[in-house]
């Protein structure tokens, strides 16, 4: 090292004498120069003794003076440092270190779940690396600036299909989605199909007008008010944004083949604080503030406690049947009470169109046996509420006197109608091979009972429900529903 020090300091200096004596020479044979003398003659041409070119001359004078300046500067001569202090690692390359995992977890260890979405918004580095991740990962599909295209959602837009909360994004990313719209032409004829596209094209127009067809086949998922429902995806119908076009031929497709759209899962390729930081920069692309962060309080699973969110299939059942299994969207039934194999026998009934449900059908087409096992153990391990021991009032040989009650409990051997109770349970609270029935949604049982008798609804082991229904009449089946719905 240090060697090559004085060699180089030796050379510059030698170097630098060699540029005075040419500069000099120069100067002095510039003087004496003629440009009319012919020094040489060769093959036709002439070499004159001309000067130089001044410019080419000063422009050498500048570059000498220019290396003088710089080792005055700079360190280049032996141990010298030059006038301005420099040195190599000032110009070396510094990356400059991202790190949100630093920034993430501080502001998870340090706040609430509220706090800690607000504070990662406003953290450039966390949304810079979100931005990158986006255009990597997302931009495919969502475009560049996350404003979509046909099929793919708009981000920016606040109109969600599954919601706009942080959790409902970062589940989003984390499970990806499966947005499923059944199919209508094999279930509704052409008429009624031409009817809701004209309806479903000019809800956006007016105020809303409810349509019998829409409330029977449609509202399920879209909403009674078509509004949508963020648990499964279903677009709200009246905003005039449409993911699948807008003209009419559009939306009788959608109506006729139904859709099936798939956003990927990314838990797999992406850690976690990465995810964050896409959900916070999408968050920050809302140019308000998240109305929706309030909700933040009720779901708390993913950042403090560093839960995973719910899997893939059981997100979206939930939409509809509740995280708790109670039921939310009406003319659901409850599945918090319903035991493991019943569950999954009737999930395998939809399936097979023995039970025939359009929503329902749609929901389990692709489920795999692990997703229907999954959903079975997941909805049977929900708490119901328990329920108070039943006294029906009895005539004196013992006979309920109110006839609804007395079908629930003691039958009608006229009609060799068994009680309910003999099959459902002492309180119809029901068991593995027979569903609870207390406290059930007074729709959803009335409407099962009617689908038994018109065969919408079968597969039930033995025909035993079909048996039981063929002796009722109608009223009894809306008086039984109406009372199985308020026990508790
Ligand atoms: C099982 C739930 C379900 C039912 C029942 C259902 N839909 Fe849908 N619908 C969806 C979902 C989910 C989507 C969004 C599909 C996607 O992810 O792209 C959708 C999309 C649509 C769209 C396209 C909206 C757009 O933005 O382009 C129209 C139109 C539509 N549904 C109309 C209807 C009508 C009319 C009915 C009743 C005949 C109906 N839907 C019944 C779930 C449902
Ligand atoms: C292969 C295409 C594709 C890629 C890649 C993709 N998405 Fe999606 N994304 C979709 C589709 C399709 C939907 C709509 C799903 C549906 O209709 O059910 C969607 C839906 C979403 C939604 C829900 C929108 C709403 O209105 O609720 C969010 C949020 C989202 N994507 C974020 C992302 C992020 C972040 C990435 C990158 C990590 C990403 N997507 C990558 C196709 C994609
Ligand atoms: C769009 C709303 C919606 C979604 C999403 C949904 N369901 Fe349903 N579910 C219903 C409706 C409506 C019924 C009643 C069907 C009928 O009348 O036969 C039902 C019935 C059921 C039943 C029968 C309950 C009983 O008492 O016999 C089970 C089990 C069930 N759903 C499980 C699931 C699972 C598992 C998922 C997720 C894969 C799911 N559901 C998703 C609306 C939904
Ligand atoms: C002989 C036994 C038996 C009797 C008696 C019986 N049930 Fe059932 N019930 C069943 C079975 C089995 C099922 C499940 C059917 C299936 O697996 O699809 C069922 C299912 C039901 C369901 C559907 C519940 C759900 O969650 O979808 C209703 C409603 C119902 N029964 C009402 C009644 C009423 C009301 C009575 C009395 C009038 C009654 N049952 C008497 C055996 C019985």
């Amino acid at each position: 090292m240090e060697s090559t020090k004085i060699l180089s300091s030796v050379l510059s200096i030698i170097f630098f004498f060699i540029m005075v004596a040419v500069i000099y020479s120069q100067f002095k044979k510039n003087k004496t120069a003629d440009s009319n003398k012919t020094i040489e003659h060769f093959d036709g041409i002439d070499e004159k003794d001309a000067p130089i070119p001044k410019v080419f001359f000063a422009a050498y004078l500048i570059a000498f003076i220019g290396a003088i300046v710089y080792v005055l500067l700079y360190p280049s001569l032996a141990s010298w440092k030059g006038f301005v202090g420099w040195t190599q690692a000032d110009d070396a390359y510094v990356a400059k270190s991202v790190d949100i995992n630093n920034d993430i977890n501080g502001a998870i260890n340090a706040h609430t779940d509220e706090e800690t979405f607000t504070l990662l918004q406003k953290e450039p580095l966390v949304i810079q690396e979100g931005k990158a991740i986006f255009g990597d990962n997302c931009s495919a599909c969502h475009g560049l600036d996350a404003t979509g295209q046909h099929n793919y959602p708009n981000l920016v837009d606040k109109d969600w299909l599954y919601g706009g909360s942080p959790q409902d994004i970062y589940t989003t990313i984390y499970n990806g989605r499966h947005g499923k719209m059944p199919a209508w032409k094999e279930v509704l004829n052409g008429d009624d199909i031409d009817e809701l596209t004209q309806y479903v094209s000019q809800l956006n127009k007016g105020p809303f007008e409810s349509n019998d067809l829409f409330d029977a086949n449609c509202s399920s998922c879209h909403g009674k008010d078509a509004q949508g429902t963020h648990g499964i995806g279903a677009p709200n119908l009246t905003n005039n944004i449409w993911l699948h076009g807008s003209t009419k031929d559009d939306i009788k497709r959608v109506i006729e083949n139904g859709m099936s759209n798939t956003m990927p899962a990314f838990s797999e390729r992406l850690t976690r604080n990465q995810m964050l930081s896409l959900t916070s920069y999408i968050l920050s692309l809302q140019n308000e503030p998240q109305e929706n962060i309030g909700l933040m309080q009720a779901k708390t699973y993913i950042f403090s406690r560093n839960e995973k969110p719910l899997p893939a299939v059981l997100a979206t059942c939930v939409g509809c049947h509740g995280a708790d299994g109670l039921g939310g969207v009406p003319g659901t039934p409850k599945l918090a009470g319903l035991k493991e194999a019943y569950i999954y026998n009737q999930l395998n009934l939809f399936v097979s169109g023995l039970r025939q449900n359009t929503t329902m059908q749609g929901m389990t087409a692709n489920l795999s046996v692990e997703d229907k096992l999954l959903a079975a153990s997941y909805f049977s391990s929900l708490d119901s509420p328990d329920i108070s021991e039943i006294f029906p009032d009895k005539s004196a040989e013992g006979l309920i006197k109110d006839p609804t009650e007395r079908l629930i409990f003691q039958g009608d051997w006229q009609r060799a109608l068994p009680a309910c109770a003999t099959c459902h349970g002492q309180k119809t609270e029901g068991n593995p091979s027979f569903p609870r029935l207390a406290g059930q949604s007074s729709d959803y049982l009335e409407k099962q009972l009617f689908d038994w008798r018109t065969g919408v609804r079968s597969g039930d082991q033995g025909q035993m429900m079909q048996n039981v229904v063929r002796k009722l009449t109608d009223d009894e089946i809306k008086s039984l529903s109406k009372y199985l719905s308020k026990i508790k």
